[in-house]
């Protein structure tokens, strides 16, 4: 399997799929992932399998997908902390995926909710999803801001530091905003969302990848 730092930069999102069937195998490891990050998180979050209702209307070929067939429900309890975890633990499970030779888009908006597709709980919310396949190709790099447009430091910029913030440029952000801020003070890391809808989902993906670049030994997170 490749390493999570090539998963990083491999991953691009992708929105047109091949119409090629997960095999039982990569379903088994996908929901056994899953199932060990719900129970580290709380979150509720469920592989759809074979369910093209959920891609099939005018929504999807508006937000141009074609041929998603899979997907990851992200749904956890409602409250504060709900979209900074699907953000984190989303983004585990796509570069897992991505380790595996699948492709992956984190989608919002043009989707249809498929109600009997997945379960949400009392108390519970469905955030987004993350649509998941063989990409027809493995999509492109987005266009990125410059590590000291998202980073500051008290003092001069240690390595690990900025392969964080490199790390977490790559990641996925809701309409490409980009609108985190990473801080360091001592070797404490503040991370900050910025405003706007999506922007704490953003977050939490940006975090899991700083930690994967800058080494989660090197940093704690300011409280
Ligand atoms: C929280 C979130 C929501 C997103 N929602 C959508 C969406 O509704 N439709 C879509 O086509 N892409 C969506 N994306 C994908 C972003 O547009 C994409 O991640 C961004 O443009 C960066 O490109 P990249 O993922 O290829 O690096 C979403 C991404 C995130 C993180």
């Amino acid at each position: 399997m490749m390493e999570l730092w090539e998963a990083m930069e491999r991953r691009h999102s992708v929105r047109a799929y091949e119409d090629k069937a997960l095999p039982p195998e990569v379903r088994e490891e996908l929901s056994v992932f899953i199932d060990q990050c719900n129970r580290e998180s709380g979150l509720h979050m469920q592989p759809v399998w074979d369910e093209p209702r959920g891609f099939g209307g005018m929504m999807a070929r508006y937000g141009k997908f074609s041929g998603v067939k899979n997907y990851i429900a992200l749904v956890g309890p409602k409250g504060p902390k709900l979209d900074e975890l699907c953000g984190y633990y989303g983004e585990k499970v796509v570069l897992r995926a991505q380790q595996m030779g699948l492709n992956t888009c984190w989608v919002a908006m043009t989707y249809s909710k498929i109600k009997t597709a997945f379960a949400v709980g009392p108390g519970e919310a469905l955030r987004l999803v993350i649509a998941i396949g063989y990409g027809q190709t493995q999509g492109v790099s987005h266009r990125s801001k410059a590590p000291e447009e998202v980073a500051q430091a008290d003092g001069p910029m240690p390595e690990w530091f900025r392969h964080g913030v490199q790390a977490a440029l790559l990641a996925p952000t809701a309409m490409n905003q980009q609108k985190f801020r990473f801080t360091l003070r001592g070797d404490a890391v503040s991370a900050g969302a910025g405003l706007g809808f999506y922007s704490k989902i953003d977050l939490g993906i940006a975090k899991y990848h700083f930690e994967l670049g800058a080494g989660a030994e090197q940093f704690h997170w300011a409280p």
